[in-house]
C-alpha cells in the first residue's frame, strides 16, 4: 500500500500532520491509528478533530469504548485497548459509532477482522524524544499527497 512517512518533533506537529489529513476524509471512511503506548494516537486524533470543527475534548476513549464529536461532520473516536477481539455483542455496541461519521480507531488490533476496510492507515513510532515518526498507508494518492503536503513534517519518501 502506497506509504508517506513523516518526522514528527512535537505533539502540534503531529496534529498539524492530522489537519492536513482530515480535510479529504468523509462521513463513513476509517481511520486505523496504532502504535505503542503514548506514541500520539489521541493527539493525531485530536488534530484532525480540530481541523473538522470539533473545539471540545478530544481524549482517549480509554474507560468507555468510544466518543463521538459533532463539528462540521460527526467524528467517532474509539479506542479498543481492552479487547482482544470482538464478539457480535460488542460488535453491536460498536456500530452505532459507524454511522455517518468519519470513524479514527485507536489499538485497532483487536478489530482488524471486524472493521470495515479503512481509508487509511496511521502509524506512530517513537524515535527519540518528543521525536515520532508517522507512517500514513492508503490506496488513495490523493489523500496522501494531502497529508504529505506543505507544513510541518519532514516528508521521508513513498
Ligand atoms: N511528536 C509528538 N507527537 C505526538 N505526541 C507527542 C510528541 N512529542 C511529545 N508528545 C507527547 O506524547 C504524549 C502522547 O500522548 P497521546 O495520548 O496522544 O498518546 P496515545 O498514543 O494516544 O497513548 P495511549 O496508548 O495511552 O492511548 C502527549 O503527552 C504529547 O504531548
Ligand atoms: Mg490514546
Amino acid at each position: 500500500m502506497p506509504t508517506v512517512e513523516l518526522e514528527s518533533r512535537s505533539a502540534d506537529e503531529t496534529e498539524a500532520i492530522a489537519a492536513r489529513l482530515a480535510p479529504g476524509l468523509r462521513p463513513g471512511d476509517v481511520v486505523l491509528v496504532s502504535g505503542e503506548l503514548g506514541a500520539g494516537k489521541t493527539t493525531f486524533v485530536r488534530g484532525a478533530c480540530r481541523a473538522l470543527g470539533i473545539t471540545g475534548r478530544v481524549t482517549s476513549p480509554t474507560f468507555t469504548i468510544g466518543h463521538r464529536y459533532g463539528g462540521r461532520v460527526d467524528v467517532s473516536h474509539l479506542d479498543l485497548y481492552r479487547f482482544r477481539g470482538l464478539s457480535p455483542a460488542e460488535w453491536g455496541d460498536l456500530e452505532p459509532y459507524f454511522q455517518d461519521a468519519i470513524v479514527f480507531v485507536e489499538w485497532p488490533e483487536a478489530g482488524i477482522h471486524a472493521l470495515p476496510e479503512p481509508r487509511a492507515r496511521i502509524r506512530l513510532v517513537h524515535l527519540s524524544g518528543d521525536v515520532r515518526l508517522v507512517s500514513v498507508d492508503s490506496d488513495d494518492r490523493a489523500l496522501l499527497e494531502e497529508a504529505g503536503g506543505a507544513g510541518p513534517g519532514l516528508r521521508h519518501g513513498d
